[in-house]
């Protein structure tokens, strides 16, 4: 699975809290990420920002949905930050987290982000 490959390569030695993301594409292709940490803590990024990045690099604009996994027993959803990042592409995406015994959540973005900022927030400017 895409989102627990990427989550094996993540870069965590501070929070040793590996998180793996794969964000899939409307065209069907898929994008991984995985959390990339730094000595400088503010300076690293999450896994679900990184597939974003990735995919954004090859062209692809819309998605559907993205899975998150990580090590915690309770399914984690994205973080603040990180809906606000794929909320400018995909204010529908479904997001499915996964948790390492199996236990699943879903949501969708809209709903943990009721109101979000989004380019016709910023009007005529
Ligand atoms: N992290 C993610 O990669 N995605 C999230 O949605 C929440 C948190 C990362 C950031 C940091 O490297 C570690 O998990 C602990 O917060």
């Amino acid at each position: 699975m895409a989102a627990g490959k990427a989550r094996d390569n993540a870069w965590c030695p501070y929070s040793h809290f590996p998180v793996g993301a794969a964000l899939m594409a409307d065209d069907g292709r898929i994008f991984a990420g995985c959390n990339v940490e730094n000595a400088s803590y503010p300076a690293g990024i999450c896994a679900e920002r990184v597939a974003l990045g990735a995919a954004v690099t090859a062209g692809a604009r819309r998605f559907t949905r993205i899975v998150i996994v990580s090590v915690a027993q309770e399914p984690t959803p994205p973080c603040g930050i990180c809906r606000q990042a794929l909320v400018e592409f995909a204010p529908n995406l479904e997001i499915m987290a996964l948790s390492p015994d199996g236990n699943a959540s879903r949501w969708s973005l809209a709903e943990l982000l009721p109101v979000p900022f989004t380019p016709a927030s910023l009007g005529n400017v």
